[in-house]
């Protein structure tokens, strides 16, 4: 991969709508090093952690330039809060959460530093685009009037599709005005043309609506009479669905938050429609604010090839181990996706490990007998068993020493449950080194080799 160049990028094509103090055009963008890390399976998709307008430069200067047929982009929305990690510890009984000194997610900005930063990736999100893609910006009411008239600048006003309003009606009570229940998603394309599957997202008729198609003609069609002005006209059940609405019904998938750890993950209904209406299978799908990586979770499972970004340690954590069940369980030999480390993205912190190697006969048992985050040393404490810290072990059975190949994995999806802590392998299954990586629930590691005798 080219690391030396300097990537320029194409000016918007829209007019400026929208100033701030320090607006200026992006200056050319440095292509940062990348160092792939991990490799699921033998696809091509990518998961890179790291800052995305260094990790956008680095596609651009990879080959992606206008490749990408779908992006859906879920930013920080500006709410003026900075979520302190609070860490769900594994294991039956009450929940238990503990605060961990680290904030995971700040979405406090300077309301110039945010344009700005929004600016600069539009305009390089722009230059990945194919001729014919679109882009969806997921944003609530703080920022969705700016970030419009953003868009409009950087793609131009007349390629607007649609503003969707996502409507989740669930919890929450607005006493000082009204109740705040939708965010909005501003939907462009980049050109003319664009990919819209109708008969894909069509709204089911309900069970009354179909009833009314009690009458079928001589060729078996299906109709009802109308009778507006005493005339009897003929209406066919043309379509299997009502051409779907910019208003959309669905609910947060509380459950999945809770599971995950990851409490700004959106449904994956909300990205199975997005994903369905624009693109086709095989289509190339970037998410660069991927938090918990469900553009790509739901892009895999549509079978569309995709990109994810994200900054943060937890969300690659998080996304890769979705990304790495959807796949460990999935048939296809061409599923798969690496992660690279891109720029200075600092590696997860480090927890402690003991782990104990036993031989017999023809296998091996790894045995996990302890785990400790000095982050979680308080909590540590009181715990009646290391595996109530650890979301994860995953197993390398054959390391290379550069890049992580879990093939076997343990990641028990309710929280409820432990990791089981030992894993017996065939000795002919495993190379002359094995490693282990052990992902906590604070999203600390333990990176364990163990050479094989
Ligand atoms: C609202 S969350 C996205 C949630 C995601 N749609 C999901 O379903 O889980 C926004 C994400 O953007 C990431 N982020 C913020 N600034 C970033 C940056 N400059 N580069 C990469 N990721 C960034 C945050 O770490 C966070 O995970």
């Amino acid at each position: 991969m080219d690391e030396t160049r300097a990537i320029r990028l194409s000016p918007p094509v829209g007019r400026a709508l929208l100033t701030w103090n320090g607006k200026q055009p992006p200056p050319p963008l440095a292509v940062p090093p990348a160092i792939e890390v991990e490799r699921c399976g033998s696809g091509d998709q990518l998961l890179l952690h790291g800052e995305n307008l260094a990790a956008l430069a680095w596609l651009l200067a990879n080959g992606y330039r206008q490749r990408i047929n779908l992006i859906y982009i879920d930013p920080p929305f500006g709410s003026g809060i900075d979520r302190v990690r609070r860490v769900r510890l594994r294991g039956s009984g009450p929940a238990r959460l503990v605060p961990v000194a680290e904030v995971e997610y700040c979405d406090t900005w300077n309301a110039d530093a945010y344009l700005q930063f929004m600016y600069e990736r539009l305009i390089a999100l722009r230059d990945l685009l194919a001729d014919d893609g679109c882009i969806y910006l997921h944003c609530d009411f703080r920022k969705a009037h700016h970030l419009r008239c953003l868009m409009d600048e950087v793609f131009g006003a007349e390629r607007m599709l649609n503003e969707i309003i996502w409507f989740y009606p669930r919890g929450g009570d607005g006493e000082r005005q009204f109740n705040r229940k939708h965010d909005t998603i501003l939907l462009y394309a980049r050109g003319d043309r664009w990919t819209f599957n109708y008969n894909e997202v069509l709204i089911p008729y309900t069970r009354r609506q179909l009833a009314r198609f009690r009458q079928e003609d001589e060729r078996g069609r299906y109709y009802w009479n109308v009778n507006p002005r005493g005339e009897r006209v003929k209406t066919y059940l043309r379509k299997p669905g009502i051409g779907a609405y910019d208003v959309w019904t669905i609910p947060i998938e509380a459950a999945l938050v809770r599971d995950l750890g990851y409490p700004t993950a959106k449904p994956l209904a909300l990205l199975d429609r997005i994903i369905r209406a624009s693109s086709r299978p095989g289509d190339l799908v970037l998410d660069c604010f991927a938090g918990s990586g469900t553009t790509a979770v739901a892009a895999q499972s549509l079978g569309r090839r995709w990109i994810a970004c994200d900054v943060n340690t937890s969300a690659i954590q998080i996304a890769s181990r979705r990304l790495r069940r959807a796949i460990l369980e999935c048939t296809s030999s061409s599923a798969g996706f690496s992660v690279w480390r891109i720029g200075d993205a600092a590696p997860a912190p480090r927890g402690d490990a003991h782990v104990r190697v036993t031989y017999h006969n023809d296998q091996i048992t790894i045995t996990v007998e302890s785990y400790t985050n000095p982050l979680l040393a308080d909590a540590s404490q009181a715990l009646p068993d290391w595996r109530c810290l650890v979301d994860e072990i995953v197993i390398d059975p054959r390391y290379d020493g550069a890049i992580f190949r879990p093939a076997i994995m343990d990641a028990p999806p309710r929280r409820s449950t432990l990791v089981r802590g030992a894993y017996t392998l065939a000795l002919a299954d495993v190379g002359p080194s094995l490693a282990l990586k052990i992902v906590d629930a604070a999203g600390s590691e333990a990176f364990i080799v163990v050479p094989i005798r």
